[in-house]
């Protein structure tokens, strides 16, 4: 775990990740340590996300993945799923002129279909008004499981091997991950979990394959671009080998 120490930089490191996932994690527990109900945590995460979204087109990180609603959150109390999907609705109302003015391109990870029609229709505008932006890869992991993301892209390799429109001894590594969500998008170089718990929840599995982990205690609504300047520090530290041995 790498807080709750943290040095303090205020400048930032000169290696940065091109690519950064996030796990937004401890809305609940914000809102429980307030007597707030968690919907509560929720609205107080969409504002902790809004500056590390600014923070990300500022310093110029190329790409962000942020767990948003994953195909196991439909589980949770009627409640608190629809005050996500409210939310979720609000938040490109309300934020999608600010996000397009900075050239971020919005992209939806998840199956989208199987969103309620308002929150569907509201995607579905953001990804066309941005699709053509050139800044900022803002992706979206809406109704996103990880299983599932590699189940789609191996049924599509079949559908098209079955009518002869692919060729399975073809296919390679990078074949695959065009398949996936994130196609034509690095792969995660550094993974972030907010809220304590160490594990990655079914998120982004073939792309982090080599990513960094870095896991800590600060619930999401308390997080920060100065805490996201301490987590690229932490990034910059570590030594990647890729599996080789360092020369
Ligand atoms: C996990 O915290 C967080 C979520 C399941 C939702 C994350 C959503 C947001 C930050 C805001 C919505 C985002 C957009 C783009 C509108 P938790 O509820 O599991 O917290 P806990 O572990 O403390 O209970």
């Amino acid at each position: 775990m790498n807080s709750p120490k943290r040095p303090g930089h205020t400048g930032l490191p000169g290696k940065l990740p091109r690519h950064v996932a996030i796990v937004m994690d401890g809305n609940g527990r914000w809102a429980r340590k307030r007597g707030l109900p968690r919907p509560a945590g929720h609205a107080a995460g969409v504002e902790a996300l809004r500056d590390i979204i600014r923070a990300c087109d500022e310093w110029g990180i190329g790409t962000l993945s942020i767990y948003a609603f994953s195909t196991e959150n439909w589980a949770r109390p009627g409640e608190e799923v629809s005050a996500l999907m409210g939310l979720l609705l609000r938040y490109f109302a309300g934020e999608i002129d600010e996000l397009d003015e900075k050239n971020v391109r919005i992209r939806i990870l998840g199956d989208v279909e199987g969103l309620p029609g308002p929150q569907r229709d509201a995607v579905c505008r953001a990804m066309e008004r941005t699709g053509g932006n050139t800044g900022l890869n803002l992706n979206i992991a809406l109704n996103y499981g990880g299983r599932q993301e590699l189940l789609r892209a191996a049924r599509s390799l079949m559908a098209d091997a079955a009518t002869g429109r692919f060729d399975p001894g073809e296919l390679d590594e990078q074949g695959f991950a065009r398949r996936l969500y994130t196609g034509g998008q690095p792969e995660v170089d550094l993974f972030i979990r907010t809220g304590g718990e160490v594990r990655t929840s079914n998120f982004l599995p073939w792309q982090t394959t080599y990513a960094e982990m870095v896991f800590n205690e600060i619930l999401w609504p308390d997080y920060s671009r100065e805490a996201f300047r301490e987590d690229l520090w932490i990034y910059a530290g570590r030594d990647r080998r890729f599996g080789m041995v360092r020369t």
